[in-house]
């Protein structure tokens, strides 16, 4: 696995006292309202499952899992959802939890969607974007770490299924997708 990582983009170190900075935020911005905190499968579980620990109000939780790359580096700019969230949003305030803003496609989708749902709010925190690559103009508002226009693996994100357990974000190596 060691050879196909090019090199650390962010450290653990710096994720972690990100997360913590953002659980401090959404915390107060949500303190009394109920919240409803979305997870996008698969790439958002390990951010959801740090950032709600780092919240100290009461909150609910779900996943939503939607199409990805596949085994490419290449947006298809096709979402799809593959698996819905089972409760109701209606009256409560959603944040959507993503892994990476990229073009935005996802989100600006997803966003849309929950907001047909009849919910209070629906706002986006995620843990890494690339302002650069975006297609689509959408509003981030908790946004983590701006990274630049490169294929990152680790933190929940994958290159063809594999490598979300690297617990830096990291670059791979370009001989590995050059396969492709
Ligand atoms: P968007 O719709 O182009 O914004 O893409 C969002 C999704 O693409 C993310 O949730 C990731 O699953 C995936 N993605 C975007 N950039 C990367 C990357 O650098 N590495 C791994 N997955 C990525």
């Amino acid at each position: 696995m060691q050879n196909d990582i090019e090199g650390i983009l962010v450290s653990r170190d710096t994720i972690r006292e990100k997360v913590i900075e953002l659980g401090k935020r959404i915390s107060k911005d949500y303190e009394g309202k109920d919240l409803v905190l979305v997870g996008v499968l698969k790439g958002g579980f390990v951010f959801l499952a740090d950032l709600m620990r780092e919240l100290s109000i009461p909150v609910d939780m779900d996943l939503i899992s939607v199409s990805s790359y596949g085994a490419s580096t290449k947006s298809s700019g096709v979402v799809r959802i593959i698996k819905d969230i089972d409760i109701n949003v209606a009256n409560k305030h959603v944040l959507l939890v993503e892994d990476i803003v990229d073009t935005g496609l996802t989100l600006k989708y997803l966003k849309e969607l929950f907001y047909t749902r009849g919910p209070l709010s629906v706002k986006v925190c995620t843990a890494f974007d690339k302002p650069s690559r975006r297609k689509v103009e959408i509003e981030v508002e908790y946004c983590g770490i701006e990274i630049p226009d490169k294929f990152v693996i680790g933190y929940g994100l994958d290159y063809a299924g594999k490598y979300r357990n690297l617990p830096d974000l990291c670059t791979l190596s370009p001989k590995v997708y050059m396969k492709e």
